[in-house]
């Protein structure tokens, strides 16, 4: 993606430019680009007076924001206890083999990203899998492929 400095400009000053911004901000980034491009992360450094590092802390303590770009397809594994007893492992590890990318990443062709998340709130329905947004309940991992079939489906009716 390029990287538009006045963009991120634009962003940042649309908040109060005070340390209680920070969350918003981010916020506002990883809405726009689906994640926190490093370069903005320095400018709102520079804007707040907070410490990279302590924005970084932030960044990675919540599960809503990325520090990496995310793919055109996004798949989450819920491994809560509930979905983790009910064989959530067993499914993030097909997914991992079948994208070739490990939880918590995005694939080089920026095609996909895994990441497993604690909870999602729906534990009756698990092992449960979100991709793009869509729930599927009670999963295998057979249907692991069939997850990804429709994922690439989607993908060729938007061409
Ligand atoms: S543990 Fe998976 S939805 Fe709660």
């Amino acid at each position: 993606m390029q990287i538009d400095q006045s963009e991120f400009e634009a962003i940042i000053q649309k908040h109060p430019q005070k340390k209680e911004s920070l969350i918003p901000i981010l916020q506002n980034f990883q809405g726009e680009y689906l994640y926190l491009p490093p370069v903005a992360l320095n400018m709102v450094s520079q804007a707040l007076d907070i410490p990279l590092i302590d924005i970084i802390s932030v960044a990675t303590f919540y599960n809503a924001f990325s520090l990496e770009p995310k793919g055109e397809h996004q798949v989450t594994v819920c491994m809560g206890t509930a979905c983790h007893v009910r064989g959530a492992p067993k499914i993030l590890a097909e997914f991992e083999k079948k994208l070739g990318i490990e939880a918590g990443h995005t694939r080089e062709d920026g095609k996909y990203s895994l990441d497993e998340v604690a909870c999602l709130g729906c534990c009756a329905i698990g092992p449960v899998v979100v991709a793009d947004g869509n729930y599927h309940a009670q999963t295998n991992i057979r249907n692991v492929d069939k997850i990804l079939k429709m994922l690439e489906k989607e993908e060729k009716k938007e061409q």
